[in-house]
């Protein structure tokens, strides 16, 4: 893990983990990540209507064109190619130091309200890419979920407060990334509880769907731009919360 946002060329499944020992070694506070999210020139990190067809909405894979083409989607979908370039470098360094992940009901699937049953076990198969606890915000309860590679989602029922505090614990003094999705986000910003974001800014218009900082005044939250990297689909803006 470095205490710059940054983009180091490292292997999600071998050298992250050693990053994340040096880190502890150093006594490198552990810090609450947004890493990768992709948002349109006119800001939505979704687009509308998800359901099973559309997970991320109707034309929202135009969000994620740029991730579709790195290594590290290509391998995580059983392919040995992919590019290695700026992209593929930033999206490994946002695997890179995590311990636990937070993300949001609708980004865990398209199921809404009581759960039916236990039979939808998240979008990524048997070995999601996660291989550390994930803590689902949601208002329905529902037993945790081993899944192969070291993946287990909880679902939390008591607020985002209590998901990150159930995160951190799980972490380890490793980061907690908070995955999505775009409400998720909006509430860990508005509480002042994100240290770095790294939006992935792709060059295309999506009109309608789910917004990432309408309403939302990130300069009075305290946000910097730290560092802005152009790569080779996306442009990489990363904020940091001032000390
Ligand atoms: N652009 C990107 O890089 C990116 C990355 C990740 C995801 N996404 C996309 O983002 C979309 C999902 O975002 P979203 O804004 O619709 O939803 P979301 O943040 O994933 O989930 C929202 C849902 O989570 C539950 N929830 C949220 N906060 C809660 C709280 N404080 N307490 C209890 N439950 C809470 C509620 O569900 P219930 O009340 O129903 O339980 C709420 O409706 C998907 O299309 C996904 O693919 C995009």
């Amino acid at each position: 893990m470095s205490d710059e946002p940054g983009y180091a060329d490292q292997s999600l499944y071998g050298k992250s983990f050693k990053a994340a020992g040096a880190a502890a070694a150093r006594n490198v506070v552990a810090k609450v990540r947004v890493q990768s999210f992709a948002v349109s020139i006119d800001g939505y990190g979704a687009g509308p209507d998800q359901d099973l067809q559309n997970p991320l909405g109707v034309r929202g894979p135009e969000l994620m064109e740029w991730f579709f083409h790195t290594r590290l989607w290509r391998r995580m979908h059983g392919q040995e190619d992919g590019e290695t370039g700026v992209d593929n470098g930033i999206v490994e360094q946002g695997f890179a130091g995590i311990g636990a992940w937070i993300l949001g009901r609708n980004m865990f699937g398209p199921v809404r309200g009581p759960w039916p049953d236990e039979s939808w076990k998240g979008w990524w198969g048997e070995e999601p890419p996660y291989h550390a606890p994930v803590f689902v915000l949601t208002h329905h309860p529902r037993s945790p979920l081993k899944m192969a590679g070291g993946t287990e989602f909880h679902f939390v029922t008591e607020g985002l407060h209590a998901a990150l505090e159930q995160a951190t614990a799980a972490a380890s003094g490793r980061d907690v990334r908070v995955g999505g999705g775009v409400s998720t986000i909006r509430q860990y910003l508005r509480a002042g509880l994100i240290d770095e974001l790294h939006l992935a800014i792709r060059p295309v218009l999506l009109g309608s769907g789910e917004h990432l900082l309408r309403d939302i005044d990130l300069r009075a939250l305290g946000y910097e731009c730290a560092k802005y990297v152009p790569g080779e689909r996306a442009f990489h803006v990363f904020l940091r919360k001032a000390a």
